[in-house]
């Protein structure tokens, strides 16, 4: 309808291009304004005439051609307001969301993006940090990949360095195949923490620590095959976290597969003559940017974190050649980034400016306090089970006769972890505060999830209908069912724009605000009544909202609970028709 009221200003205002109009047009605060208003202003230069006028009389030109998308044209002030006949409005927003395919795009099409997160680090235990950069990593995968982006999800394990030194070391002199083959990662942790402790006291394990990462470096096979054993163990609880959240990767190629491309790196910044010696070390200088230097090789000629980024950009480029490569990583990271993108950048390559960093905010528990057994961090899998069981208690209370209760605890225990990371802008920090993370009527995910099922409960109880192809759109006209009707039609933009910012929290938002205009219609306007066309367009509206719902938290990573008496109907499929 907007496009049509271009159209049609644009055949009235030869003086003024569609796009002027366009972005010209607002959407009035009060409802009795109108749906669009136009500002004449712009136009009292063009015509030498005061704006007021100008409005008066394109607004009787405008009337005299008797449009049919309008049910009134007015003039107040140098503004022209239009309402649009209600009962087409409703019909052509319907058409338009109740498209298969609303909300998804085709922009990305032929384009690849390389997106790199969650990355853990190997031997170490998976944290709420470590869950935040794979939930938002995850929503932007899912937005980009809805607009039609080819991607390459990489998990950039955290698995070469000098701790594996430290820990091959500590293995050798406090652990047992016993221990760590029973409490995995956290044994490895464990010893790791006895070696720090014992080299306090005795420096020489350092350098014991040094010489087998040495050895790994030159390619030992004892090094290697202890180091292998602790990466298989860490990645078994890793894909355990994964799989509960339902995400994959399509690689995990970690920091040590970049182990023998590290040489090129050094060869390339040699070749621009990049690399100075300091103290021993090679390093990119890079003051004139107002940045520390960027540390390419230590003192004993080892690669450090910088040097494979870079490595590993070039292998990305190389192999995927990619139009963007997005990382996703804490804000303590945003120095690192912008030094390997300025490496980048002084090697002459254009591509630069594909390169994005991602940051995000701190996790932490409300007032401070640690409500899990482990001590300072905060592990990733005990929140995701404590947010399970807590879920699954509610639903014994309220409603204990759900059948596959277990699901449902996961789909929303999940669900309420992932919205709450993703309900704010990606910088702000996340406060765990359980009873507003699972609040039913709050702006959460199960509250979401909750009007989902709501609607799922009101088609089932209309039973096995047929929704025809023509409803009585003028049903549809009353301000809370157009209000939710034309909250939905924003989806695609809220898409995009999510994209554009990287910001997830722009769909959570829309997902919310769907949620709440929904239940305010579900309030309002009674539904399963006797009158067939007032039931068959609102049972519509419940269809499409529900579809809407559906879509956005899928994006988010989340998924709806389906009641299975309700699946088993197909319903949404069969009110397709
Ligand atoms: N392993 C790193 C960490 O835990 C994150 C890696 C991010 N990706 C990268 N290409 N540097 O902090």
């Amino acid at each position: 309808m907007k496009n049509q009221l271009i159209d049609i200003l644009a055949e009235n205002i030869q003086e003024l291009e569609k796009e002027e109009i366009a972005s010209a047009l607002e959407i009035p605060k009060k409802t009795d304004m109108g749906d669009f208003a136009f500002p004449c202003f712009k136009l009292a230069k063009i015509y030498r005439k005061a704006p007021n006028m100008i409005a008066e009389d394109l607004t009787k030109q405008i009337l005299e051609k008797n449009y049919d998308i309008f049910s009134k044209v007015e003039n107040v002030g140098g503004y022209i307001n239009f309402f649009f006949a209600k009962e087409q409005f409703a019909k052509q927003i319907m058409n338009t969301i109740s498209a298969e395919d609303f909300g998804s795009s085709k922009v990305g099409e032929g384009k690849t993006i390389c997106i790199d997160y969650s990355s853990p680090n190997v031997a170490k235990n998976f944290h709420v940090g470590h869950l935040r950069t794979t939930i938002i990593g995850n929503s932007l995968y899912k937005i980009y990949y809805t607009l039609g982006y080819h991607l390459e999800r990489i998990n950039h394990l955290g698995d070469w360095g000098t701790q594996f030194g430290k820990l091959i070391v500590a293995y050798k002199r406090w652990g047992s195949k016993e221990a760590v083959e029973k409490n995995g990662i956290s044994e490895l942790m464990k010893i790791y923490v006895k070696f720090h402790e014992e080299a306090e006291k005795d420096d020489s394990l350092n350098d014991e620590a040094r010489a087998w990462f040495v050895k790994m470096e030159q390619g030992d096979e004892e090094a290697l095959s202890i180091w292998q054993w602790f990466k298989d163990i860490s990645l078994v609880e890793y894909k355990r976290i994964y799989n509960l959240l339902g995400m994959e990767f399509d690689h995990y190629t970690g920091e040590s597969f970049y182990r023998d491309k590290t040489q090129d790196v050094v060869d390339k910044l040699n070749a621009k003559n990049l690399l100075v010696e300091s103290e021993g070390a090679h390093i990119v200088p890079l003051d004139e940017y107002n940045m520390a230097p960027c540390l390419i090789m230590k003192k004993d000629g080892s690669s450090i974190y910088a040097t494979r980024d870079l490595a590993a950009l070039f292998y990305r480029k190389e192999t995927y050649n990619f139009d963007k490569c997005i990382y996703v990583t804490g804000l303590e990271q945003k120095l690192h980034f912008a030094q390997v993108f300025k490496v980048i950048e002084l090697l002459g390559y254009d591509w630069y400016d594909q390169l994005v960093h991602v940051p995000y905010g701190l996790v932490s528990m409300e007032g401070g306090k640690l409500s899990t057994r482990s001590g300072n961090v905060i592990y990733a899998e005990e929140i995701l089970h404590e947010s399970i069981q807590k879920i699954y208690e509610i639903i014994e209370e309220k409603n204990p006769d759900l059948e596959d209760k277990e699901t449902v605890a996961r789909q929303v225990g999940i669900g309420a972890i992932l919205f709450n990371d993703l309900y704010n802008q990606r910088i702000k920090d996340v406060v765990f505060n359980w009873d507003k993370i699972l609040n039913f009527d709050g702006e959460t995910g199960p509250y979401v999830q909750y009007t989902y099922a709501r609607c799922a409960s009101v088609l089932r109880k209309a039973g096995d209908v047929v929704i025809p192809e023509d409803i009585d759109y003028n049903v549809l006209t009353d301000e809370v069912t157009m209000n939710l009707l034309k909250d939905i039609t924003r989806f695609p933009d809220v898409v995009k724009d999510a994209a554009d910012k990287y910001e997830p929290f722009m769909i959570s938002r829309f997902a919310v605000s769907v949620a709440q205009h929904f239940n305010k219609f579900y309030h309002d306007c009674q539904i399963n009544v006797e009158d067939e066309k007032i039931k068959m367009a609102r049972l519509k509206v419940v269809s499409v909202t529900m579809k809407v719902i559906k879509d956005a938290l899928a994006l988010l990573g989340i998924e709806c609970p389906e009641p299975v008496s309700y699946t088993h109907l197909r319903a949404h499929e069969t009110l397709r028709h």
